[in-house]
């Protein structure tokens, strides 16, 4: 059966470029997130194009949510492998939380021998590791994410603070600059606790900031209950002091960054991207704005950002798989990450971060490279869906006080235990 299916991916493989060159152009469909600021995609399909006769590419873009595009994905893919059906697309950008999920589910190419010896060294660790699931290659690295605290250097500056190094700190320059500015606008510190993904994140940089995780070394769930009171108490307990706006229990990346985008935080948790739109033409905060690593809860206790940003992956359905592979493997290689550098993305490649004509644009990549070096992945499964969205509720009812850190906790573990139990 396998073999029967091997020995048609061959043929498939075989017959396209013939097919291309036959019957004119095959067109491939390449579905991907909105990007942010100066979009990459046009100019890199053309780029593509011009070199690839045979192949046409239509983009098609979906929203910025990251759960929204799993929504579309999954609908999708999930009626694709019948026969003469698709999914309508070939080559997707995929979450790095998403591999092994959709590898698993059969929905991916499998990538391994299409690559070239040591083509995924270069990227950052975790982004191949996000790349492989059970030994195989699903997708390519692409865009790279890191969790981080942008500041207000010039507003830290007048009122001599350095940036905050922990929670402590935080709260003592919120209190100062507000005090003194005395500009009812001015928040403190954003970030994001609507109930999604990001909701996640924040979560578990405030778990592995408490010393702890979502799952132990021996896959238990919240292994350290006392710990994951102690890192769902410090979220609502933000709020609470309004070091922290009640709104942040409804915002996501774009509000939070729009907000501080305005000159109305002082500070912010958000992802690289932002640093870009900060630093616009017509930016509020244009030449004011710093980064930082996240604060720590403790001193002695790490505070790593999360590791984020997507790949590329071809649907095992794709009719022109080779077309598709091509793609793909021309949008994650050096030349194509170098133009997303320019950009507001930040590339998977670690040489690129210290390029000297991209520094000259784009400064705090090396910054940002040193962040990445130290942060950390969530839980590289096929349930990892499962397990965040199963997540989701007790966190937004500990953050907004519908629940005490406790009953969330003990209501998590019950949640996670039951949705892991299915799949173990
Ligand atoms: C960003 C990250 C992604 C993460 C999402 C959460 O898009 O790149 O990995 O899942 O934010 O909102």
């Amino acid at each position: 059966m396998r073999l029967a299916a091997l020995a048609v991916a061959a043929l498939l493989l075989a017959g396209c470029g013939e097919s291309a060159r036959r019957d004119g152009p095959v067109t491939v469909v390449f579905k991907h997130a909105r990007m942010f600021g100066d979009d990459p995609v046009p100019r890199l399909v053309a780029a593509f194009e011009a070199r690839h006769p045979g192949i046409r590419v239509k983009t098609e873009a979906l929203g910025s949510a990251s759960d929204e595009q799993h929504q579309f994905f999954v609908i999708n893919l999930e009626g694709s492998l019948g026969p003469g059906r698709g999914p309508g697309f070939d080559v997707m950008m995929l979450d790095v939380i998403w591999v092994p999920e959709f590898a698993r589910a059969g929905w991916l190419l499998d990538l391994t021998t299409s690559l070239a010896p040591g083509e995924l060294d270069g990227h950052f660790p975790a982004a191949a590791a996000a790349a492989r699931w059970s030994g195989r290659v699903w997708a390519l690295p692409w865009n790279w994410n890191v969790g981080l605290l942008y500041y207000r250097a010039d507003l830290l500056e007048r009122h001599g603070l350095a940036p905050p190094a922990t929670d402590v700190e935080l709260t003592r320059a919120v209190r100062l600059i507000q005090g003194r500015e005395r500009d009812p606008r001015l928040e403190g510190f954003l970030w994001q606790g609507k109930q999604y993904e990001g909701l996640t994140v924040n979560a578990l940089e405030s778990l592995w900031a408490s010393g702890t995780d979502l799952l132990g070394p021996d896959g238990r769930v919240l292994p350290d209950p006392a710990r994951a009171e102690e890192a769902l108490y410090r979220l609502y307990d933000l709020i609470q002091r309004g070091i922290s706006p009640d709104w942040v229990s409804a915002a996501d990346e774009e509000l939070s960054r729009r907000a501080f985008g305005d000159g109305r935080a002082i500070f912010l948790r958000n992802w690289p991207y932002a640093m870009d739109l900060f630093e616009g033409p017509g930016s509020p905060v244009r030449g004011r704005v710093g980064i930082a690593p996240l604060p720590r809860l403790r001193g002695d206790v790490a505070a790593p950002g999360a590791t984020g940003g997507s790949l590329l992956g071809v649907s095992r359905a794709s009719r022109h798989p080779e077309a598709a592979v091509a793609l793909a493997r021309f949008l994650a290689s050096e030349e194509a990450q170098r133009v997303l550098a320019g950009g507001s993305v930040l590339p998977t490649l670690m040489a690129l971060y210290h390029d000297p004509a991209l520094l000259a644009k784009r400064p705090h990549m090396p910054v940002l490279h040193a962040l990445s070096l130290v942060a950390r992945p969530r839980p590289i499964t096929p349930a990892y869906l499962m397990l965040s969205t199963s997540l989701q509720p007790e966190l937004s009812a500990a953050v907004v006080g519908v629940k005490s850190p406790a009953r969330a906790v003990a209501d998590a573990r019950r949640a996670l235990e039951y949705a892991l139990s299915g799949i173990r």
